[in-house]
């Protein structure tokens, strides 16, 4: 197959389960995407499926060893590391998650991943019971907290003849993560951008509140991507149920008004403003200190307003930062959205339709992209993938300014 001189190279790491088959697939599917792939096998691996079977359909020679000879006067796990723009471990054992999240390096495999520094993915695959074992969880939630990509497995029939969660992510999904990575640019390295993500709290006594469904997961996926890119990222949250993205100073709030103080209190250090949170719009005039009876309980609760956070960030902007907005709604999208843009002084409005409730907590969106220039239709993406559309269109707002 041929590739452009200076495509990326992806070190495939795989390891001994029956996914290994698809790893074939996985290699075809890197290549077409014009990556360079080389192979690096477990011991156990071996047993599922040969060497010279990635031999042939790399052209590379395939590492299994570290006391095989030197394909190269270098140390072999060494120049593989330093090679790799991406390393990739797909499909990744229970066995091989947990030397490498305790730096166990006794085989090609793992010492070639403890030795680079190119980003690293894993996708796992493994028995249901073992993917929810408690040591897996915390081995894999330690990778990711280093800055690992886990690809989720998905639910399926798995080889043991169980159904449940512990298969291999599709080759196609595990492909364009692997892409993402071996492409990613610092095109925004330097910038200082502040995100605001999830919903906000608004207390009614110490156990009840007034919120709404915002998972927080577009604004979580804005802040990972836009780190990974280079930008020195402060990530504003309510309450979501995310763990902190890799490289991104996370700050937890409950309601819209500390929501506000933590924006306001950085915008100094600022240059884009992202607001993806969820914010609610009224608070209770009233906290109750005490949990309210059933039977002392009003039969309506006086709201006041909350302010609006991102208006307040556009009516301060001296045109320095680049604002952008999201806008919910049920009723005329682009009338609405525009309305935003104008009234809250953006460069960009995010909009979706929300009446069919698709857009809370699912992995994918379709938005509209709303600038004073005009308007874009987006296709159906992942969430990640709007992110990194939206974080396209704030590098060139960017470079666009006097
Ligand atoms: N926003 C904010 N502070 C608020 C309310 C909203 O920063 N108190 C931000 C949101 O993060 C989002 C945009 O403003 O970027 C949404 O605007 P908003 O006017 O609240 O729109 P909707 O909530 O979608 O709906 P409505 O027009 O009914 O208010």
């Amino acid at each position: 197959m041929g590739r452009s001189a200076d495509a990326p190279t992806v070190v495939l790491g795989v390891t001994g389960c029956i996914a290994a088959y698809k790893a074939c697939e996985l290699v075809r599917d890197l290549q077409r995407r014009d990556l360079r792939v080389k192979v690096v096998m477990t011991e156990a691996a071996t047993r599922f499926v040969a060497p010279l079977t990635f031999r042939t359909l790399t052209g590379e020679p395939v590492a299994v060893s570290l006391w095989d000879d030197e394909p190269a006067a270098r140390v072999h796990h060494i120049s593989l590391a330093e090679e790799a723009d991406v390393l990739c471990v797909a499909p990744c054992t229970a066995n091989v998650i947990a030397k490498i999240a305790h730096g166990r390096a006794d085989d090609m495999l793992t010492t070639t991943v403890l030795a680079t520094e190119a980003p690293i993915v894993i996708a796992p695959a493994m028995n249901v019971h073992m993917w929810r074992d408690e040591a897996t969880r915390s081995n894999v939630e330690l990778l990711r907290s280093r800055g690992f990509i886990i690809v989720e497995p998905g639910i399926g029939e798995l080889a043991c003849g169980e159904v449940g969660e512990g298969r291999l992510a599709e080759v196609a999904t595990i492909g364009e993560v692997v892409e993402r990575e071996a492409r990613c640019t610092q095109d925004l390295a330097g910038l200082r951008i502040l995100v605001t993500a999830g919903p906000t709290y608004e207390p009614i006594d110490p156990v009840r509140f007034i919120g709404n469904r915002s998972s927080g997961k577009t604004g979580f996926a804005i802040a990972e991507r836009a780190a990974r890119r280079g930008a020195v990222v402060t990530l504003v949250t309510g309450p979501v149920s995310l763990p902190d993205p890799f490289g991104v100073t996370v700050v937890r709030v409950t309601t819209a008004l500390e929501m506000r103080d933590a924006v306001l209190a950085r915008l100094a250090q600022t240059d884009v403003v992202i607001a993806a949170a969820a914010v609610a719009d009224f608070r209770p005039a009233n906290f109750a200190g005490e949990k309210i009876k059933k039977d002392d309980a009003p039969r309506s609760i006086e709201l006041e307003r909350n302010p609006d956070i991102l208006a307040e960030v556009g009516a301060l902007n001296d045109g320095r930062m680049v604002l952008v907005g999201f806008a919910a709604e049920t009723g005329d999208l682009l009338e609405h959205a525009h309305k935003k843009l104008r009234d809250k002084h953006l460069d960009l409005v995010v909009a979706n339709d929300v009446s069919d409730g698709s857009a809370f907590g699912g992995s994918e969106n379709r938005v509209v992209f709303v600038t004073h220039h005009g308007t874009e239709e987006m296709p159906t993406l992942p969430k990640w993938r709007i992110a990194e559309e939206i974080l396209d269109r704030v590098r060139d707002a960017v470079q666009d300014r006097p």
